[in-house]
């Protein structure tokens, strides 16, 4: 074994820590997961663990929302810088303005914002759950921010009327339609899978929408299909291909690369386990508020 990958798995058992890791990390950081999920698995994760500290390798948003689920907890991310351009494209002042504006209709904000936001907001949501959470909301309008992609997909799924932000990903914009008909000449019998973050050209040529854990379902789900192409950071192609080594993952653009989701490296989580630093740390009336928006998000996911 790796002299590092050795270093931390001896620091993790000495500080009682787990290691959450998410879908697009680098190789080498996938590999030293004690859990490797989509950010609904993470968050859930995070919540069910009983070490006393979480390093969270993923972005700002998702250490965080684990710090809201878990505050007795050391929850870590080992770069703070690793934020996320989507969570940061709208404000806590942007929602109460919302709010004045459109009185009295719910708002579901994506997971994929900073804590001050999901305080402001009724009920969270991750790409696993939007079109569930918004078709069980009695109202037929609706507030969804900030991904106006994936809230483009939810609105033509649940057929509600959503009221969008104009929020993106910056990663997953750069997938092009053109890059998928141009892998769909090479391999022809590939089914294309993408994340509801992709433009709306890009979602039309897909067989298939969904987060990166519906990605994991479809491939299951399909055992003939032997050649995937994925519509989502390039992280996920690794994650695929381990789990599933006879079929082949082409990602449909090498650009997809989340900077952010790489910056956490193996030096920097063992020097976060020999310091338990940088901590997230929310404050106490924003966690409370944040919290009950991600607990209706958890009771209307179990409402049948
Ligand atoms: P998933 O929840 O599908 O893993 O997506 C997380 C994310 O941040 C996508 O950009």
């Amino acid at each position: 074994m790796n002299k590092l990958v050795e270093d931390i798995q001896k620091l993790k058992k000495e500080k009682d820590a787990v290691i959450l890791v998410h879908n697009y990390q680098l190789p080498e950081v996938q590999d030293i997961a004690d859990y490797l999920g989509d950010s609904l698995d993470l968050s859930t994760k995070a919540k069910l663990v009983d070490n006393k500290v979480i390093v969270f390798c993923g972005v700002h948003f998702m250490a965080e929302t684990a710090y809201i689920l878990s505050p007795h907890k050391t929850v870590i991310l080992p770069d703070l810088t690793s934020g996320c351009p989507l969570a940061d494209m709208i404000t806590k002042q942007d929602v109460i303005n919302l709010k004045k504006r459109y009185p009295g209709v719910p708002i579901v904000g994506y997971i994929n914002t900073s804590a001050e936001v999901k305080s402001e907001i009724d009920y969270c949501c991750t790409s696993a759950n939007a079109v569930d959470i918004v078709s069980k909301i009695s109202s037929y309008d609706v507030i969804f921010l900030p991904d106006k992609y994936l809230g483009s997909y939810v609105q033509r799924t649940t057929k509600k009327n959503l009221i969008l932000w104009h929020g993106y990903c910056s990663t997953h914009i750069k997938i092009l339609k053109e890059d998928i008909l141009m892998l769909k000449q090479h391999y022809p019998d590939a089914k294309v899978v993408v994340h509801p973050e992709c433009s709306l050209e890009v979602q039309e040529v897909a067989d298939k929408i969904a987060g990166t854990a519906g990605m994991i379902k479809y491939v299951q789900q399909n055992p003939e299909v032997k050649v995937f192409i994925i519509g989502t950071e390039v992280g996920m192609c690794y994650r695929l291909k381990k789990l599933f080594p006879d079929k082949e993952f082409i990602p449909a653009s090498k650009l997809a690369v989340c900077p952010n989701m790489k910056k956490n490296t193996l030096e920097k989580i063992l020097f976060s386990l020999e310091t338990l630093e940088p901590k997230i740390v929310v404050d106490e009336e924003i966690r409370k508020k944040a919290l009950n928006s991600i607990n209706k998000m958890y009771e209307l996911q179990d409402k049948t």
